[in-house]
């Protein structure tokens, strides 16, 4: 039979490569702006086009790409980019990305990606070490043990872990083990009967719950009406106290209590639940603990935010981000649960077609069939820096949100918006005669426009506020002053 050459792979490859080679150096340098400078329509206008009918040479793609999106990249990747959490790529992490879609294994089944896997498997058990979490890497259904009849797994007889997209996926995951425990709790195996054959239950959050655990509910069909909201203190912690008596007054009420959602670094200001006492009153009423700690996590790595995730290792299930403060590309985060016979019973399965090989099947832990190699850049990031460097990173940028604190406090129209003890900043820009709500959010709008800096907000209290979040490798001391000098200036001029 002839061989037929497909227009998918038509053209010159070694050109392909050596323009990519080119394109992804000059990619790995900080961006020139810290914001995109383009609207919607101007860039929908640029990708708008019929779709081709015919196929172009591979070595011209990329070029067309670069080119259209020019002025359209979020500058996510510079050490000015001060928005939601966001870490920028580390080149090590990126480099390694980029070979991973290359080989493109499928991590879903062992037999697709061998070495994937058990890499993947490797790194869970490196990063539970690193955040003091009870081992993990042991998916594949080795775990054994026994679970107490009415709390969750308090042992570890084996941890387990899962690479998602994201905390959001790593929230879903963790929190459809605690849902499958439960059911398993009142006789009902929820992977057959459903969520409708549950005893009405509650879940505990603080009043700044991320709305990720909320969507989480959703998918899984518990509802975030379920969610009762605990008030937060002058920290923005979870205060413990209404947490008990919202406990006692769903038993009163008939309902039962099943799962408490504590955050180590809640989104808007970086507060941290008392996780400590939260996992007593678990332990106490039998509640799983789920611990939300998607970049906060890290705290335990700086010595002056540690104490504040003291507790976070007792949780029975942890969600955190690869793409915030491990500075990996997007699309990366993971979850840890303590028990790894319960997380393989909540995903597992098989059917005809599955041929098993010699190791785990990561598609049983977790809601995918087919997935990327996404633990590779995580073990980058790893190699690259070294448990010392992550420490020296998650460090220097909560010392770098002390210098940002610090100068709001020291200048005269600007002022804290809550209290800054970790890697995120609220702060407002005050002047008599300028009202401060419309006046914050124009700012930050104008700052964003200008494109030097980029941050985000946040809305306390009913009230918008400035607000940076400090994760990246790149940011440093010129950055954040550079951050208050744009938001003063833009104020001033208002
Ligand atoms: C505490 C917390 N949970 C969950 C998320 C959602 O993370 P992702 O965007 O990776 O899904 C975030 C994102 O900022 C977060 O801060």
């Amino acid at each position: 039979m002839a061989e037929v050459e497909l227009t998918g792979v038509a053209g010159d490859l070694d050109a392909a490569v050596a323009d990519l080679a080119e394109r992804f150096r000059a990619a790995l340098e900080p961006p020139a702006r810290a914001a995109a400078e383009l609207d919607s329509p101007t860039l929908r206008a640029r990708f708008d086009e019929p779709l081709p009918d015919d196929g172009m040479p591979v070595e011209a793609i990329l070029a067309q790409l670069d080119e259209r999106s020019s002025g359209g990249l979020a500058g996510s990747t510079g050490g000015r980019y001060f928005g939601y959490v966001t870490g920028a790529a580390l080149p090590a992490a990126a480099i390694v990305e980029a070979w991973t879609a290359a080989v493109d294994q499928n991590v879903g089944m062992w037999p697709l990606g061998p070495a994937a896997v058990e890499l993947e498997q490797v790194t869970l058990g490196w990063l539970a070490d690193l955040l003091g979490y009870p081992g993990a890497g042991s998916a594949g259904g080795q775990a054994t043990g026994t679970r107490p009849e009415t709390g969750p797994p308090k042992a570890a007889p084996g941890a387990s872990g899962y690479f998602g997209s994201g905390a959001t996926m790593a929230n879903t995951v963790s929190l459809a083990v605690a849902r499958h425990w439960f059911g398993r709790k009142h006789g009902v195996d929820v992977r057959e009967e459903g969520v409708r054959a549950l005893p009405p239950l509650a879940v505990y959050g603080s009043e700044e719950l991320h709305l990720s655990d909320h969507k989480a509910l959703r998918t899984l069909g518990l509802g975030s009406g379920c969610v009762r909201a605990i008030p937060i203190d002058s920290e923005y912690a979870m205060e413990v106290d209404p947490l008990v008596a919202a406990i006692e007054r769903d038993r009163k009420a008939g309902v039962e209590p099943a799962i408490v959602i504590a955050q180590a670094g809640s989104v808007n200001t970086g507060a941290s639940d008392p996780l400590d006492a939260i996992a007593d009153i678990c332990e106490r009423y039998g509640l799983w603990l789920h611990v939300d700690g998607a970049f906060g996590a890290f705290f335990g790595l700086c010595e002056r935010t540690a104490p504040l995730v003291r507790g976070m290792e007792r949780a029975d299930s942890l969600t955190v981000d690869g793409h915030k403060w491990l500075n990996v590309p997007n699309g990366v985060g993971f979850a840890l649960l303590r028990d790894a016979e319960l997380h393989h019973e909540t995903f597992g399965g098989s059917a005809g077609y599955l041929t098993p090989g010699s190791g785990a099947n990561l598609h049983e832990f977790g809601f995918e069939a087919s997935r990327s190699w996404r633990g590779a850049c995580v073990w980058a990031a790893l190699k690259a820096l070294g448990r010392s460097g992550v420490e020296e990173l998650v460090t220097r940028c909560c010392d770098l949100a002390a210098e940002l604190g610090a100068i709001v406090e020291d200048h005269p129209r600007l002022e804290l918006a809550a209290p800054a003890p970790t890697n995120i900043v609220c702060f407002r820009y005050v002047r008599d005669g300028v009202d401060g709500e419309e006046a914050n959010r124009a700012i930050q709008a104008e700052v964003a426009a200008a494109g030097s800096v980029f941050h985000t907000g946040a809305t306390l209290e009913g009230r918008f506020c400035q607000r940076a979040a400090i994760c990246s490798w790149r940011t440093t001391a010129d950055d954040v002053r550079a951050l208050a000098d744009e938001v003063v200036r833009v104020g001033d001029g208002l």
